[in-house]
């Protein structure tokens, strides 16, 4: 049987050793080490790989190297949205990936700029891309743009840290739920998956997404902090409208599995399901 921890640390040393050349030189040096650290600092790597195994589960021939700089691109965009989750007017954090913040290291001016520059590079770096087709890569920036942009991540994050805003499944769907879906839909579109497949790999990713949020909630009250990597305990503390707050730690890990469950009925049906079930499993697992 598939060891899924193994498996994905094999895939996340193949992202590590790809990213290393696709760091932008030639920029200012502060950004560029903000930059250079925030993105090397460590990290599951679990977008640029459901890129990779979205694609694989609806097409078994497909050639990694003609995306992987797609598959990248969206690791930017995530370690941009880390660097912006952790500064002091947002959820003030000090600890990331087991290394100190980005702003603690090397300001807030420079956190921001790397911020903003790791998102504008990876939209720079899809457009760079010379063996996809040209409609499949505006398809590309069209889904993660809408996705990671006002009507995904950043409403989710603006609705996050909202006083009064109490619809937990928004801020879950929008935070984080939407740029794992379109980490999925990009996987079938470089593999020319056909549309509903492609709506597969997008429910897919809406349900692993809303449990990945969920198990990060559960693991800020019940995970370790030296294996998690990152300052536990936070929500509560900063009163953040968390799964465990509103339905308590057991019957958040239900709805977590149930999701979990719905994220595998969606896709068993396609060419090679295996990893992408693994993968989904593992969430509502992992320690880390
Ligand atoms: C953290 O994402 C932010 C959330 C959406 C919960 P990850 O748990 O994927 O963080 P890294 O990339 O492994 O550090
Ligand atoms: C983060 O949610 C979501 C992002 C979109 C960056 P959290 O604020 O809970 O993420 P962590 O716990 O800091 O990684
Ligand atoms: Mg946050
Ligand atoms: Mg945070
Ligand atoms: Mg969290």
């Amino acid at each position: 049987m598939l060891d899924i921890k193994s498996y994905l640390r094999q895939q996340s040393e193949f992202i590590n050793k790809a990213l290393e050349s696709y760091i932008p030189t030639g920029i200012p040096k502060p950004l560029f080490e903000a930059m250079a650290y925030s993105l090397t600092v460590g990290g599951k790597r679990v977008r640029p790989i459901l890129v990779l195994e979205s694609a694989k589960a609806v097409n078994k021939e497909v050639k990694v190297e003609d995306f992987i700089d797609i598959a990248l691109s969206v690791e930017f965009i995530h370690t941009y949205s880390l660097i912006h989750d952790d500064l002091p007017a947002m959820d003030d954090d000090d600890l990331r990936r087991g290394k100190p913040t980005c702003h603690k290291v090397f300001g807030e001016a420079i956190a921001i700029l790397a911020g903003d520059g790791l998102l504008t590079y990876a939209f720079e770096l899809i457009s760079n891309n010379r063996t996809l087709d040209s409609k499949v890569l505006i398809k590309i920036v069209n889904v993660l743009s809408h996705n990671v942009g006002i009507y995904g991540m950043v409403g989710g994050q603006a609705a996050d840290i909202l006083e009064d805003f109490k619809d937990i499944e928004f801020i879950h769907l929008n935070k984080t739920a939407k740029f794992l879906s379109a980490c999925c839909q990009i996987g079938g579109i470089v593999a020319s998956a056909k549309e509903d497949e492609i709506e597969r790999l997008k429910n897919y990713g809406i349900y692993t997404g809303l449990a990945f949020q969920i198990w990060d909630d559960i693991l800020d009250e019940i995970g370790d902090e030296e294996k998690v990597g990152k300052r536990l305990h936070k929500d509560k503390e900063k009163n953040k409208i968390t799964y465990p707050a509103v339905y308590g730690l057991e019957e958040s890990i239900k709805i977590a599995k149930n999701y979990v469950e719905k994220a595998k009925n969606e896709i068993k049906n396609l060419q090679n399901p295996d990893i992408l079930i693994s993968i989904a499993n593992y969430i509502v697992e992992r320690e880390l």
